[in-house]
């Protein structure tokens, strides 16, 4: 290799070694040829120093697989290790005088990183002795080692304990709470006795002692079942799967600094037995984070049901999810789906909530099957003295001031056990002590804070400042923080000090070591989240701003390629720190590329949400893309296409309408041609919920010269939205063999282009003009099940299949198939939030009920459909809703009521939205009929047949002749009669629709 190159390669060995080693608290003694030696506790002794010196070595390890494959591919190379380490006295001179440390322990390290093997690190008798208690370890064969008289035993380190085996903070014994955990007991016993899936509910204030209660019950039921957590967080806004995500980790053995293959390989070794494991491991990874598959919500719920399910035959699983308060709506459908699908699986849900979660998502709470509520009281009057006596563990405390706690405390057990320690941090209980400061006297009764928030903020200033410094920093991650990202966000000069102080913190019970996020670095969890969001409202916005900054990129930095798992996290804090430099008025350049990179991300985890048809996260996280960027730049038009389309799928029609009349107005204005085509087909496409009239004229006009500009810029998504839009205007002008031809288009363009969204809006429409059009039923069927194949569980286009192929098989005679289906279909839709389009579902519903003969029950499921979409304000579907709704009302009799919605239909309906045309005008013809107008309802209904003919909508063509033969029955008009019938059934038995094709068969006869 060219040795400039080696020296390269050899420098960023070097750094990122001595990095690893700096995070551990050692120091780099020098560079002797291409090995470094670092010794621990010179020039300060710590008690941990044997142990921190094998987690750096572990920690080099691990850091090397990074360089190397980051050195595999610029260079072609890669460099193994071997690693040793012994404890002993050794000299320290002065540098500038020769070797700086000599010792024997010196001699042995090197005889030992001589003696191990590549990747090996070893350890001798003294270090192994020193940290025994928090490593496993292999015993190599001793070994003979130059210079050594005796045969030295060497240890190599397997494992290294993390901090939640350390040993733990002494809670106060629990008190009370023996119903409580009773009932715990009783629907974990029964999730185990019916192998059945039980959800268990602890609702509960802040500081109420859920998170307590869990924990003693995992703790009781220890070696009956596995229990992992998952916590949903504050700021969880759009970030779905996060706490499905922690426990998954858990389970698996997943460690924070895992590099992704290794990651991955551990959860494809807890999946080895499933059955369809390939597809199981690729979805349950990428709701994880751990792979970039593009599944569905459908898909995932299934996957993650299936896995849970095969963890759980082993052994029962206990799933505590605790803080549900902040759960997406998504992921209490993933609940939903776990309690209603687990099949002979013991899993019991255990989750924990603020009161609060009932009020917002009471339609869930209702609605959720096998689920238990248990509010947590707050301790009795004999519990809370019995508390306050633990926590004084024998100190005295005076009567009045006793009284007040337990008054202010009103049974809440966070605050009993904060208040007590604030007492402990302010000295009240040392006075008796040798070096007690003696302030008992300045604490009264009166000094007891009004409230738990007033306690934790009066707790927080008593610190120092440099522990408050601390504090702020942490506070800024979260309620749980690694050591390691805390370094990033402290004061330069107080690096050195974080971790004496974060002892301090363990030590005054602000914090304590955790484990749920960063397994492999040691983390720390405030005491409570409530300290957490104390300390944080305590820092400015400045410095809130820069902390969020500083954070963001250690965990960009230390996420490598796993940074999928947290880039919602990610997002979050570049957002906040955008807003924060925002606010205080910060527009530099810095500022600016800050808010691009925080919209950048939420739009990209914004566009994946999307992808998997999570469509409230996907407004969430796309709004919040949007809102960043400053309101007159031209990076925010390129947001409102896919926000504009998600808008309408969440219903919020006339924000979306808004967005898009602007930007269209903009992008004009900015003389860019392809952004310009984007948004004025986005709006154009919207224009069928908004404003339907002229718009198929509107959109053929523009595709005529937009499509050349994005072919021109090779824009494939341009394409596939271009193509979409012409085949919506195929279709609403009932022309569906066109329409089929541009969705072809649109789905190869969509799929160039990498565009799941696009790929299923067009393959659902596909699936609908493929049913309405002239194609045979038999080969629509197997159109739409080749789609549901490719949707791979995207909702929207699967759903649409789903409710093709349930109209198709009522066609053919089986109702009961098709009414299933139908259904099936518009739940799919409801569970992933899209409200509209399981509306539209209604319109099968109807056209089924018709078959069936049952008029009152199409007349039920359209008038749901039309009433719900006048309520959104889509007039185009409203039009087409009162008009059927019409022909329903007809048939059971009511010609007055019906009259009315052909007035509706007649008044909104666009002019070329043919169905409606012709519908209103086949059922006024009838209306008329019934009042004795013969002449006028023939002629209108004859005027139906030749606006019909010129659709290809088959069916509704037949029915209109059908409708005509019906009024010409007055007429006496037998000829033209029979001919309409025989036309009919023509139409009927061309299309596949058997039933239909049987009734005017028969009608057919009898006229004859
Ligand atoms: N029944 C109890 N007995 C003793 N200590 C308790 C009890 N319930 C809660 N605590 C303590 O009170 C504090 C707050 O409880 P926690 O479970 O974190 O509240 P929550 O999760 O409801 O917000 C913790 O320190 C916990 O150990
Ligand atoms: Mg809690």
């Amino acid at each position: 290799m060219d040795p400039e190159t080696v020296r390269r390669v050899m420098a960023r060995f070097f750094e990122e070694m001595r990095d690893v080693l700096v995070r551990h608290g050692g120091t780099v003694e020098k560079y002797i040829g291409d090995a470094v030696m670092a010794v621990f506790g010179i020039p300060k002794l710590h008690e941990d120093d044997a142990l921190r010196a094998l987690r750096a070595a572990a920690d080099m390890r691990s850091a090397l697989t990074w360089l190397n494959e980051d050195l595999q591919r610029t260079v072609g190379v890669s460099i193994t290790t071997r690693t040793g380490v012994s404890t002993g006295e050794v000299l320290v001179s002065d540098a500038a005088t020769g070797p700086a440390i000599v010792g024997d322990a010196v001699n042995v390290a090197a005889r030992l990183q001589q003696a191990a093997a590549p990747g090996e690190i070893l350890l001798e008798r003294e270090t192994y002795r020193l940290v025994r208690d928090f490593v496993s370890v292999d015993e190599a064969s001793s070994l003979v080692l130059k210079g050594k008289r005796l045969p030295v035993t060497a240890y190599r380190l397997m494992g290294i304990a993390t901090v939640d085996e350390l040993p733990r903070r002494a809670d106060p014994p629990l008190v009370g709470r023996s119903r409580e955990l009773r009932d715990l007991r009783a629907v974990f016993d029964l999730a185990v006795t019916d192998r059945a899936c039980r959800l268990l509910m602890v609702i509960g204030s802040a500081g109420a002692g859920k998170s307590r209660l869990a924990t003693e019950f995992v703790e009781g039921i220890d070696s009956e079942a596995v229990a992992v957590w998952g916590r949903c967080l504050p700021y969880g806004d759009g970030i779905t799967f996060w706490p499905v995500a922690e426990a998954v980790r858990q389970l698996a053995g997943i460690d924070v600094d895992d590099p992704l293959e290794i990651a991955r390989s551990k959860l494809q070794a807890l999946l080895r037995e499933a059955e369809g494991s390939a597809a199981l491991f690729d979805r349950v990874a990428a709701a994880t984070g751990l792979a970039d598959v593009k599944a569905g919500m459908e898909e995932t719920f299934w996957a993650i049901r299936r896995f849970l399910e095969q963890i759980s035959r082993g052994r029962p699983l206990v799933l505590i999810f605790d803080d549900l308060q902040w759960a997406e709506p998504a992921f209490l459908d993933l609940l939903d789906h776990l309690l209603r699908s687990c099949r002979d699986a013991p899993i019991f849900l255990l989750c924990l909530a603020r009161g609060d979660l009932l009020e917002e998502r009471s339609e869930w709470a209702a609605r959720v099957p096998n689920a238990t509520m248990l509010h947590l009281p707050p301790l009795g009057d004999v519990e809370t003295g019995h508390l306050i006596d633990e926590l004084l563990q024998g100190d005295d405390l005076d009567g009045g001031l006793r009284r007040r706690i337990a008054e202010r405390g009103s049974g809440n057990p966070l605050f009993l056990v904060e208040m007590i320690k604030m007492l402990r941090d302010d000295g009240l209980f040392a006075a008796t002590g040798t070096d007690g400061p003696g302030a008992t006297k300045e604490i009264t009764a009166s000094t007891v804070p009004p409230t738990i928030h007033a306690l934790v903020g009066a707790r927080l200033d008593r610190l120092s400042p440099e522990e408050r410094a601390v504090v702020h920093g942490a506070a800024v991650i979260g309620k749980v923080f690694s050591w390691g990202a805390l370094l990033d966000l402290v004061p330069d000069e107080l690096r050195s000090k974080v971790g004496p102080i974060l002892q301090g913190l363990v030590r005054r019970e602000l914090i304590a070591p955790d484990h749920s996020a960063f397994v492999g670095e040691d983390a720390f969890a405030f005491h409570h989240i409530l300290t957490q969001e104390a300390a944080y409202g305590q820092t400015s916005k400045e410095s809130r701003g820069e902390l969020h900054v500083r954070f963001a990129s250690w965990l960009e930095r230390e996420s490598g390629d796993r940074i999928g798992e947290n880039e919602e996290i990610l997002a979050y804090h570049l957002e906040q720190a955008s807003r924060y430099r925002t606010e205080l008025g910060h527009s530099d350049g810095g500022t600016l590329a800050l808010i691009d990179r925080a919209s950048a991300t939420l739009a990209s985890v914004g566009r994946r949400a999307l992808a998997r048809g999570d469509m409230s996260a996907a407004a969430n996280l796309l709004t919040r893309a949007y809102d960043l960027l400053p309101a007159e730049g031209a990076s925010r038009l390129t947001l409102v296409p896919e926000l504009g389309q998600v808008l309408v799928e969440t219903g919020e029609i006339s924000r979306a309408e808004k967005m898009l009349a602007d930007a269209v107005d903009r992008a004009k204005e900015s003389g860019d041609r392809g952004l310009e085509a984007h948004v004025r087909i986005v709006s154009l496409l919207m224009k069928e919920f908004t404003d339907p009239e002229h718009r198929s004229e509107e959109a053929l006009g523009t595709l005529g010269s937009v499509i050349p500009v994005l072919e021109d810029l090779g824009d494939d998504l341009g394409l596939a939205r271009a193509y979409r839009l012409l085949g919506d205007v195929h279709f609403a002008r009932s022309r569906y063999a066109d329409a089929d031809g541009a969705f072809e288009q649109a789905i190869e363009h969509a799929r160039k282009a990498g565009a799941q969204y696009e790929e299923a809006e067009s393959l659902r429409l596909y699936a609908g003009s493929g049913l309405y059009g002239p194609a045979p039923a038999d080969e629509v069927m197997r159109r739409c099940e080749r789609i549901r194949e490719v949707a791979r569980g995207n909702p929207t286009a699967e759903a649409g299949a789903i409710r093709s192929m349930g109209v198709l098989n009522a066609m053919r005679g089986r109702i009961e198939e098709g009414r299933e289906l139908v259904r099936t279909s518009a739940q799919l839709l409801q569970d992933h939030g899209l409200t509209m389009r399981a509306t539209f579902v209604s319109e099968a519903m109807g056209f089924i009920e018709t078959l069936a003969g049952d008029h009152a029950a199409a007349e039920r499921a359209l008038r749901a459909a039309h009433d719900e979409v006048s309520r959104l304000g889509d007039l185009g579907y409203q039009s087409t809703a009162a008009a059927l709704l019409a022909h329903t009302i007809c048939a059971q009799g009511r010609y007055q009521e019906a009259e009315r919605f052909c007035a509706i239909a007649e008044e909104i309906g666009a002019e070329d939205d043919l169905a409606t045309q012709v519908l209103w005008r086949s059922a006024k013809a009838k209306v008329l009929s019934a009042g004795g107008e013969h002449e006028a309802a023939a002629a209108l209904a004859r005027a139906a047949v030749t606006l019909a003919e010129g659709t290809d909508d088959t069916n509704m063509h037949a029915d209109t002749l059908m409708d005509l033969a019906a009024v010409l029955s007055a007429t006496g008009d037998s000829a033209e009669r029979v001919e309409a019938i025989r036309r009919a059934r023509d139409l009927y038995v061309r299309k596949g629709n058997v039933v239909s094709a049987g009734v005017a068969e028969r009608l057919e006869k009898e006229t004859l």
